[in-house]
């Protein structure tokens, strides 16, 4: 029995109570929104199509088996970076981590800007670091590969770093040489990629929620996944959260340490950490 709880259940957490139900990885719903109402009728939506248990007593997030955190403000035209939600979301994560007192599943965080959001409920809350885990890299490594395809490349992208302007498209692990002027130009595509969907359709909702249960999904099985943690000294990185490669279980993640990156990467890499940690020192 696998229980998914969403706090927040406008765009992502609602989709992602769908897709968990409808791919059968959860067997119970818990959907928490302050906006009440809403919540009820993302449960009415969902139970008449499916027959799943679905429960919107925000008491019963704590028992649940994973908890995505899906509250608060996203980014719009106007709105140009990740990182310009750190004021306004800060306080919705606060009150968040006082909801998940006693919570003892994994914590997904999906709010934005979820790198130092990570940071915050692993450092800085009740709950163990172990137990949480940001949701951004898989995505970012999707729509990747997605650039390069439509290059005529087909390879399977990785993206590490943050999940915003300083995301790190690992060109080296590709086996051909890309020129760095191609480099660049696909960098910037790839922070764009978002906001064509922002601006058609007020935000993103399918991809992230695909990829958001599949990594729940890898996580059960073990496998690994690109995911933001607190670097703890891998790749010589502290004092912040980031997409990094790692196996996460039920005690906490592993970090991949293996990967070697070249010096535009290093680079890229060098100003995704100085940027994080300069945010992450605000929590
Ligand atoms: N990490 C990723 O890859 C990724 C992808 C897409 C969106 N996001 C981020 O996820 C967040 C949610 O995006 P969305 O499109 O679902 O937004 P949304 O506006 O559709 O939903 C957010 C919901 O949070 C609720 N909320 C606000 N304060 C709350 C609180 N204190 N407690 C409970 N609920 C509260 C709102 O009522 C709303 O329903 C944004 O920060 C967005 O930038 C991240």
């Amino acid at each position: 029995m696998t229980t998914v709880a969403c706090l927040g259940t406008g765009r992502i957490g609602g989709e992602v109570a769908y897709v968990s139900a409808l791919k059968g990885f959860a067997d119970e719903l818990v959907l928490f929104d302050i906006n009440e109402p809403l919540a009820h009728a993302q449960k009415l939506d969902i139970i008449h199509g499916m027959d799943i248990p679905v429960s919107t007593n925000p008491a019963d997030i704590k028992d649940a088996d994973y908890c995505i955190f899906s509250a608060g403000y996203s980014r719009s035209p106007n709105v140009k970076t990740r990182a310009d939600l750190f004021d306004k979301n800060l306080p919705i994560a606060r009150e968040a981590a006082e909801q998940l007192k006693g919570f003892s599943g994994k914590l997904i965080v999906v709010t934005n800007p979820m790198d130092i959001f990570t940071w915050y409920f692993a450092k800085h809350t009740e709950l163990d670091e172990g137990q949480v885990v940001g949701f951004g890299g898989l995505l970012d490594s999707s729509r990747f590969t997605l650039a390069l395809h439509n290059m005529g490349i087909d390879k399977k992208g990785i993206v590490l770093g943050e999940h915003g302007e300083h995301q790190v498209p690992l060109f080296s692990k590709l086996g051909i040489d890309v020129p760095l002027p191609v480099r660049e130009e696909i960098l910037t595509g790839l922070r764009g990629s978002s906001m064509p969907i922002i601006k058609g359709k007020t935000g993103t909702v399918f991809g992230p929620a695909y990829h958001i249960v599949s990594m729940m999904d890898k996580i059960e099985k073990g496998r690994k996944i690109i995911c933001s943690l607190p670097a703890n000294g891998a790749y010589e990185i502290d004092g912040c959260s980031l997409g990094l490669p790692a196996v996460v279980t039920g005690n906490g993640a592993k970090i991949d340490e293996s990967l070697r990156f070249d010096p535009w990467e290093k680079e890229k890499f060098l100003a995704a950490t100085e940027f994080l940690q300069g945010l992450c020192r605000r929590v």
